[in-house]
């Protein structure tokens, strides 16, 4: 089946249009790749170095969102102040994650929550989650709260639309992978203690440093990615409304758990647009057993 078709049955209108205004401008994002990997001189909001393709991406989805009229803003962490327009959803995106990785060719994505108030907002008032692996394979993974489904892009033609790769996807109730960010002597000892017990319990190490491509593979084997409290960056690293919450949400729907290390982290309520959390997430035993020994700090 087409991503158009399903989206069609499947979708709220305003977050179908949404949706498909996101998936067409993913291929030209990723046909952008190669061109646009120059550095610039400029930092974004939270002091990382913007390249080229950073900027383009950002871009890109600012004007394809905001175009289709549905958008009250776009908040964007490449973006110091959201872009506002006339419609009623607010979308916070991270457009380019784990741009940092365009050389070495590991997996990039692309993050959108949409939300149904102003932004910041809680992930309590998420109405859909959606992520674009820029991998193997190009494909979008979404839910808008009753379930979570995803397409690929295949060649046809001279365009690349999105066919059905699977619905209702699940964390499968074995739990195979992890992988962990920061260093090792930062992250807090607690988390070490948890991270050392994971071969144990027979799960394997497989880390590409990028969120998305880290997240992805924990949602089709089970297992558990974070980028844990750190203890001189007690917060992380992660962006609360940008990274950690869209992705909590297709998580959840999914059946698994993700956590700031204290409770849910759809229950934080960010203060600022940029505001970032630790993040465990993925299977929900795992989840678990890191918030448990974590919170007790
Ligand atoms: O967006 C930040 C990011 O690039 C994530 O994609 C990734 O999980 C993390 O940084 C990796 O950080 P580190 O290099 O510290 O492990
Ligand atoms: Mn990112």
């Amino acid at each position: 089946m087409k991503l158009d078709e399903f989206l069609r049955l499947n979708a709220p209108e305003d977050l179908a249009a949404l949706t498909a205004a996101i998936a067409k401008t993913s291929i030209d994002v990723w046909d952008s790749v190669p061109f646009k990997s120059g550095l610039l001189t400029e930092t974004n909001p939270s002091g990382e170095t913007q390249k080229a393709i950073d900027v383009y991406s950002n871009d890109a989805f600012v004007e394809a969102l905001t175009s289709t009229g549905l958008v009250a803003e776009v908040a964007s962490e490449e973006m110091e102040e959201p872009a506002s327009s006339k419609g009623s959803v607010s979308v916070a995106m991270d457009p380019l994650d784990g741009s940092s990785n365009v050389e070495t060719n590991n997996p990039l994505g692309s993050i959108f929550g949409f939300y149904s108030r102003k932004l910041p907002a809680s992930g309590r008032r998420l109405v859909g989650a959606l992520y674009v692996t820029y991998g193997t394979m190009v494909t979008l993974t979404f839910s808008f709260g009753k379930g979570v489904h995803r397409f690929v892009a295949v060649r046809e033609g001279g365009a690349m639309p999105f066919q059905l790769l699977g619905v209702n996807l699940r964390l499968p109730d074995k739990a195979e992978v992890y992988g962990f960010g920061g260093s090792r002597r930062e992250w807090v000892p607690e988390v070490a203690a948890f991270w050392h017990s994971l071969e144990g319990k027979g799960l394997r190490n497989r880390y590409c440093g990028t969120f998305v491509g880290d997240y992805n593979q924990v949602l089709s084997r089970g297992g558990i990615f974070s980028y844990p409290a750190l203890v001189k960056k007690p917060r992380g690293k992660l962006r609360v409304l940008f990274e950690c919450a869209p992705m909590a949400f297709i998580n959840e729907q999914a059946g698994g758990y993700a956590s700031d290390g204290s409770g849910n982290i759809l229950d934080i309520e960010p203060r600022a647009l940029a505001e970032t959390s630790p993040l465990y997430i993925g299977s929900a035993d795992l989840v678990r057993e890191v918030e448990n020994a974590v919170s007790k700090r």
